[in-house]
């Protein structure tokens, strides 16, 4: 038993930020993110909008296409780095908003949440616990990054994502790894200050970044997986439709393409949204579904914090 994609969905903040922009306020210009990074504007949350409600946008549009009632979904899972609230899960208010009454819970796996998502999802239908699940990708980086380090708040930007699963016939291989101990502090925010008067702990909680370690690490670790699931399946990159990959860097999809070929096969669109996390993959999925045909065979695929790296082989 395994699963198919029948609907997505995004949300995304109204405000479209610029390199233009960022160069007007810090030391930084569209020159050196466009050729460093690829990227050339950005959405970013106003203060007048939530996270729960591009969310929601995000789900109801895929539940729409997916011709799914609400009532029909048995599991909801989000992955985000943090939604609007610490508690509670963002996961029980998108339930709340679309009036879904079933097992929800949040995913905190950074960029690769999208991928865990599925694989959770995988396993409640493998179980037969679930029939039909709504996963939901929605992350606000521009909350996390500390907006007077140029080498990393140029790099991310806000965004919502979704998709509506259901059991099928073709299962979906996956490939997943943690390194742990090995390297993940090269990424990573502290939960921030806290004012216990028993302990001093301090810290800005704003996201740290070693570019050059995790730029390293993300070419390593998308070959690997790429290679794990293509072994799994005893296919051969050539028999791939496409390949949606975490969208951090162009450098970094340009490297995949250096070691697989075919640059037709990894589309991209990191150029629009910067680096949105988790919400990465299934945005592009969302924008570029209109290319794929039933039965096409994707794999998707993420590396960040963790360092965890995941990607799935699945049929369109
Ligand atoms: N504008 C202008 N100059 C800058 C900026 C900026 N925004 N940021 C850094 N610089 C400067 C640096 O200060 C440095 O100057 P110096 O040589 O005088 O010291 C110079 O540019 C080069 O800096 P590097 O860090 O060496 O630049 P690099 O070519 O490595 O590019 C980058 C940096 C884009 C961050 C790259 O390392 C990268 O993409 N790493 C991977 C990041 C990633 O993929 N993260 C994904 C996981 S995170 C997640 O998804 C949640």
């Amino acid at each position: 038993m395994g699963l198919k994609i029948i609907g997505t969905g995004c949300g995304l903040p109204e405000k479209i930020i610029t390199n233009n922009d960022l160069a007007a306020i810090m030391d930084t210009s569209d020159e050196w993110i466009s050729q460093r990074t690829g990227i050339r504007e950005r959405r970013i949350l106003s203060a007048g909008e939530s996270l729960l409600e591009l969310g929601t946008k995000a789900a109801g549009e895929a539940l729409a296409e997916a011709k799914t009632k609400a009532e029909e979904i048995d599991l909801l899972i989000v992955s985000t780095i943090g939604g609007d609230y610490k508690t509670p899960a963002m996961s029980c208010l998108v339930a709340g908003e679309l009036g879904i009454d079933c097992i929800t819970l949040d995913i905190n796996m950074a960029c690769c949440g999208f991928l865990y998502a599925l694989h959770t999802a995988n396993a409640y239908f493998r179980a037969g616990m679930a029939k039909k699940a709504l996963i939901l990708s929605a992350e606000a980086l521009s909350r996390l990054t500390d907006w007077r380090d140029r080498s990393t708040c140029v790099l991310f930007g806000d965004a919502a994502a979704a998709a509506v699963l259901e059991q099928a016939d073709s299962e979906p291989v996956f490939s997943m790894q943690v390194r742990g101990k090995d390297g993940w502090e090269h990424l990573h925010a502290l939960r921030g200050t806290d004012n216990c008067p028993f302990n001093d702990f301090e810290d800005n909680g704003f996201l740290h970044m070693n570019g050059q370690d995790i730029y390293k690490f993300a070419v390593s670790s998308i070959t690997a997986r790429i290679h794990e699931v293509l072994e799994k399946c005893s296919l051969t990159i050539e028999d791939i439709d496409k390949v949606l990959l975490h969208q951090a860097n162009l450098r970094i999809i340009n490297g995949a393409i250096t070691r697989f070929g075919h640059p037709e096969k990894f589309p991209h669109n990191i150029e629009h949204y910067g680096n949105t996390s988790s919400a990465s993959v299934p945005l592009l999925l969302h924008e570029e579904k209109g290319n794929f045909q039933r039965g096409d065979k994707l794999i998707l695929c993420a590396f960040g914090a963790g360092l965890a790296s995941a990607a799935c082989l699945l049929e369109w």
